[in-house]
């Protein structure tokens, strides 16, 4: 984790597009992923907890925390009330932290909710790239965080203590997309279905982005509008997060039965699975069920918590879209598409007394959920999904497999020339 860092870095002009390998824990139950990145002075390889939802990038710099250029946002100052005034849930205190980071007690320090943390000034490393491959990593020497233990709150926990931090990619002008773009509005992320190679985060570039043998994954995009949480209408703790319409959602071609309106759905790459309230839930596992069966895929007695439908594993066949299960089309309200194949809706469970099944890797909200639909990590690996902020749209790919390629496809490959 502490590595040394020796590598030269410096700006290039002609390179200012960014990424950031995307690890998945995979051995974590629930699995999470981090996003690697730079940061500290000197600059420090650090995980951060990849955070779709989170306005601010925070650090518990109570924890090994040693950087010889981080410095407090003073209370009064523009950037604090820029920074305060960004939080709807806003405070306007300032306090007197006791810390021992930067050796004494720092006065009148800038505070920020949600997270009851404040506000500092540190340094941060990304990686440019042209699209292919990796370049050296460029040094953003203002970059704004939090300090917090947010991190660990949602990891629960112990079995994590390496992971100190979290990638705030939310809706916010001080996200870490928001903070390292310049000329785009653009990032993108593509977490990895693979146990043996990490996914990617770009930033601040909508294209190319290359994948072996060659496929530029931009050219896969459909597009959705991306609604903000005022419109969507949610509560304060997915104030920061993406939004899109649902019109409705087929197995194998045929619509579920759902009320007639459009469901609020949120992207999240906290929650693993997807998440659908009660209503859409019952009525997508009665028809997945009732397709399947038609498929000759009889579901067990007993399937394996949180999940509702399992089958036998030697029952499914396979194919490179995963177990051939019935297909899942989720119809965005402009009518786009977002198909779910095996790989994507499937999660295979092996326990030790030769239990090998395959479940359907949705779970059950409960009634009256704050979002209707939750698109957890499962369902989204291996699809390139393009956030732009200034036209308000999300692209996805649906499944890269589809295009023979996926996101562990990127060639990590180091060139210096850029
Ligand atoms: C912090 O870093 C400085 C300079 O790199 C070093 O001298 C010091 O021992 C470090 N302190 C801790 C607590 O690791
Ligand atoms: C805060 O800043 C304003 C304008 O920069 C200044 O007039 C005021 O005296 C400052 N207050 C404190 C407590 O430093
Ligand atoms: C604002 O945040 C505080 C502390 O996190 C919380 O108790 C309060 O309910 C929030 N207010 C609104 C309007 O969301
Ligand atoms: C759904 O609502 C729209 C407009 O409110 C209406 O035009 C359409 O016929 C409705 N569809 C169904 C299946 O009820
Ligand atoms: C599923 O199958 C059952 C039993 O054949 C049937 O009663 C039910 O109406 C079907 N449900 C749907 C949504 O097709
Ligand atoms: C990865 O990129 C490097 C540098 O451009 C290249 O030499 C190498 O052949 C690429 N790897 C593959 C598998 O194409």
């Amino acid at each position: 984790m502490s590595l040394p860092f020796f590598l030269l870095f410096f700006i290039s002009p002609c390179f200012s597009s960014f990424i950031a390998p995307i690890t998945k824990h995979y051995h974590q139950t629930p699995p999470f992923y981090t996003l690697q990145l730079y940061l500290q002075t000197p600059l420090q390889p650090t995980h951060l907890l990849l955070h779709l939802n989170a306005p601010f990038t925070a650090i518990d710099c109570t924890r090994n925390y040693n950087s010889t250029n981080s410095r407090p946002v003073p209370c009064n100052s523009s950037l604090c009330r820029s920074l305060q005034s960004n939080n709807l849930n806003t405070s306007s205190s300032c306090i007197n932290i006791p810390t021992t980071i930067w050796n004494n007690k720092v006065p009148n320090t800038c505070v920020l909710l949600p997270h009851n943390s404040f506000a500092l000034i540190d340094s941060l490393g990304l990686h440019t790239t042209n699209g292919y491959n990796l370049g050296r990593v460029n040094l953003f020497p203002e970059f704004i965080l939090t300090c917090s233990n947010e991190a660990s709150k949602l990891l629960h926990g112990s079995s994590n203590k390496e992971i100190t931090g979290l990638a705030g990619l939310g809706f916010s002008k001080y996200s870490l997309p928001a903070q390292v773009s310049t000329t785009s509005s653009v990032f993108a992320i593509c977490l990895s279905g693979s146990p043996s190679a990490p996914g990617i985060a770009f930033f601040n570039f909508e294209k190319p982005y290359y994948f072996l043998p060659g496929i530029d994954a931009s050219e896969h995009l459909n597009y959705t509008p991306i609604i903000t949480s005022e419109l969507a209408n949610t509560n304060s703790l997915e104030e920061y997060a993406y939004f899109v319409g649902v019109k409705s959602i087929n197995i194998n071609e045929k619509p579920i039965t759902l009320t007639n309106k459009t469901f609020v759905t949120r992207i999240s790459t906290i929650d693993p699975y997807t998440v659908l309230e009660r209503s859409i839930f019952t009525a997508l596992i009665e028809t997945f069920t009732n397709e399947s069966i038609e498929m000759k895929l009889e579901p067990i007695d007993k399937p394996v918590k949180p999940f509702s439908v399992c089958y036998e594993a030697d029952e499914v066949a396979e194919t490179y879209l995963g177990p051939n299960v019935p297909k899942i089309e989720v119809v965005m309200e402009n009518d786009v598409i977002w198909s779910v194949f095996g790989k994507n809706s499937m999660v295979r469970i092996i326990e030790e007394e030769g239990l090998d099944v395959w479940c359907l890797g949705i779970v059950d909200g409960g009634v009256g959920s704050s979002s209707s639909i939750v698109i957890g990590g499962n369902q989204l690996e291996d699809n390139l999904l393009q956030f732009d902020l200034g036209t308000k749209r999300l692209g996805f790919s649906s499944s890269l497999m589809q295009h023979k390629t996926m996101c562990a496809n990127f060639n990590f490959s180091t060139i210096n020339m850029f």
